[in-house]
């Protein structure tokens, strides 16, 4: 049933999972949009009441997350894994709260919206209380694949990513701080958050296998590409790989389409396109790269050429910081559109 309640022109926020990786950066993107929060509430699990997260010049003290915390809430940004998120949606609904929900528990459900603002926006009209925000991989991807969409009809994406430790958590992302430095320090390293060491290497799996051979994360990039887009029949190959990068995920990512595309026109729309910035100057050496873009905002698009190897092809390379745009940005904008709605 559609939602019939009015978000107020200055609600009330809850973060859940305020002091993970990404929590702590929808409290940092909350705090630097200006979102009009008339009071932003800090949750966690048990483990964290009492501790504080930094906010708005001061710090929030964080509360145990129970399913009293969303009383009075009237939306509730989640990114304390799908299990909790999953536990927790009827009290938040319940409470009257839409459910900003960053992890994958409900992102293919027929009455869940998967929204990527720049992208399909008017999926907002049709929540139920629980919006989406898509796997971070695939929000940069789409975030230029809509643009492009425009061109001519779409036929098949082929992608390759290399996905910073940041998408794992915080945990995650302290493994490879410390890993690098015990592998330089020649200690032996116990990998713990993922499946392998992740210093100096890379890992060509994210999340479970799947029976035909291909990962989850690489499942996901196929079926949301196809649900945000409005393409259901659009065909996507993905290939997911962590590397020792700290928090900005890269893509390189060939398209082909079913008419001709022009490379200036592909070049235009891009650069015309919201949220999409063109890094593309090969005789300058510029290009996007993960140690340049951290803490930014947009998504960044280089390399831009033809792809001669089937009749009408494009290839670019795509970088985004996953913590931003892949997850708190992308998703405190979802809070912004449905604002007054
Ligand atoms: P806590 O720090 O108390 O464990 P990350 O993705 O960086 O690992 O962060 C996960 C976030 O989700 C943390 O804020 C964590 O809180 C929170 N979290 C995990 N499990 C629960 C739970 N059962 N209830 C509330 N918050 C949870």
């Amino acid at each position: 049933m559609a939602w019939d309640r009015r978000m107020p022109e200055r609600p009330v926020v809850a973060v859940a999972g305020a002091t993970g990786a990404v929590g702590r950066e929808m409290l940092k993107v909350l705090e630097q949009r200006a979102f009009p929060a008339s009071r932003v509430v800090a949750l966690a699990s048990s483990r964290s009441a009492g501790k504080r997260v930094p906010f708005a010049g001061g710090e929030l003290v964080v509360e145990e997350m129970t399913p009293a915390s969303f009383e009075g809430v009237d939306v509730a940004l989640f990114s304390a894994g799908a299990s909790t998120s999953k536990q927790f949606r009827d009290a938040v609904t319940g409470a009257g709260a839409v459910m900003i929900d960053n992890s994958s528990a409900f992102r293919m459900d027929e009455d869940v919206p998967l929204v990527v603002p720049e992208v399909n926006a008017e999926d907002l009209a049709w929540h139920s209380g629980v919006v989406a925000n898509p796997n971070c991989s695939t929000i940069q991807m789409v975030v230029a694949l809509g643009p492009l969409a425009g061109l001519a009809p779409m036929k098949r994406v082929v992608v390759s990513t290399y996905q910073a430790a940041s998408g794992a958590g915080q945990a995650a992302m302290d493994e490879l701080y410390d890993q690098t430095r015990g592998f330089l320090e020649g200690r032996e390293l116990v990998p713990q958050a993922f499946a392998h060491r992740i210093a100096f290497n890379c890992i060509p799996q994210i999340d479970v296998f799947l029976d035909d051979g291909s990962t989850k994360e690489e499942w996901k990039m196929v079926v949301e590409t196809r649900k945000i887009m409005h393409l259901p029949g659009l065909a996507v190959t993905a290939n997911c790989v962590r590397v020792p990068v700290l928090r900005c995920h890269s893509e390189a990512v060939n398209v082909e389409f079913e008419a001709p595309v022009d490379l200036a026109g592909a070049r235009a729309a891009l650069e015309a396109a919201p949220g999409v910035r063109l890094l593309d100057d090969p005789a300058g050496k510029l290009y996007p790269m993960p140690a340049m873009l951290e803490g930014t905002d947009d998504t960044y698009v280089g390399r831009l050429r033809a792809d001669v190897s089937v009749e009408h092809g494009l290839a670019f390379w795509v970088v985004a910081d996953q913590l931003r745009k892949g997850a708190a940005l992308n998703a405190v904008q979802i809070a912004e559109a449905l604002v007054g709605r």
